[in-house]
């Protein structure tokens, strides 16, 4: 099964494809996971991705597809893939298509998790995330059983630095300007499929499987 997961940011993609990667025995390739792995080991790409980052601005497209496509060639994507996160603009979508045509491999679909503005921004400045396991949280729709700390490893939750609501507005800005063109690009090439996003996660992973199923 080849997947990407769309959506704008604080859709629930990440919640999501946790389970649809399990489910399917596929790895979850997020973008955002890596970039934010190479910051902490400030390796060349952490480097240059920060300030993009924390601004909430999408970093270079050359950076994301070279991380990508060295990703995708990977043994492990030989029984598919979900992609979180990527493609966020057309080039990163057309170097996407090039890459699967020298693989020899098509997508299967694309998934589209949708939510308006006002419900993104609480579930983006509401986020936790496990410093240790990097588990999520949400401080009223999926609080931790003891504040502040992990269920799965009792590591310490933190807010992401873009997270708080000026980068939050900043990042839908940038979604609707650089990654909403997406929807009709896939929706033409017959692969897009729209779920609603509002209800709960066990609800919205339903959805989604019924459209592999
Ligand atoms: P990235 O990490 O990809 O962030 P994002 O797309 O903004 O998505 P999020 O991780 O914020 O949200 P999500 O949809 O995964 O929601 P989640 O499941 O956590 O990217 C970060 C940055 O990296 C970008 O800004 C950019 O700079 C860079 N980047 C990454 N990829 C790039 C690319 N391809 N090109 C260029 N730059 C790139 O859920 C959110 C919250 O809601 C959680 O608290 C969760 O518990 C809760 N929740 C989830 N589902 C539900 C539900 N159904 N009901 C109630 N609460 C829910
Ligand atoms: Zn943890």
């Amino acid at each position: 099964m080849r997947i990407i997961l769309m959506g704008p940011p604080g859709a629930g993609k990440g919640t999501q494809a946790e389970q649809l990667a399990a489910r399917y025995g596929i790895p979850h390739i997020s973008t955002g996971d890596m970039l934010r792995q190479a910051v902490k080991d400030a390796t060349p790409m952490g480097r240059q991705a920060k300030t993009y980052m924390d601004s909430g601005a999408l970093v270079p497209d050359d950076v994301t597809i070279g991380a990508v496509a060295e990703r995708l060639a990977r043994a492990d994507c030989g029984k598919g893939f979900l992609l979180d996160g990527f493609p966020r603009t057309i080039a990163q979508a057309e170097a996407l298509a090039g890459i699967l045509r020298d693989l020899g491999v098509a997508l299967n679909g694309v998934v589209d998790i949708e939510l308006g503005s006002e419900a993104l921004i609480e579930r983006l400045t509401g986020r936790r995330v496990c410093r240790r396991c990097a588990a999520t949280y949400h401080i009223a729709n999926r609080p931790p059983v003891r504040a502040g700390l992990c269920d799965k490893c009792g590591g310490e939750l933190y807010q992401r630095g873009d997270d708080s609501i000026a980068t939050a507005r900043n990042r839908l800005d940038v979604y609707q300007k650089q990654t909403q063109p997406l929807i009709a690009y896939y929706s033409q090439a017959g692969l897009l499929r729209q779920i609603p996003g509002a209800a709960d996660p066990e609800s919205v992973f339903q959805a989604i499987c019924a459209v592999f199923e």
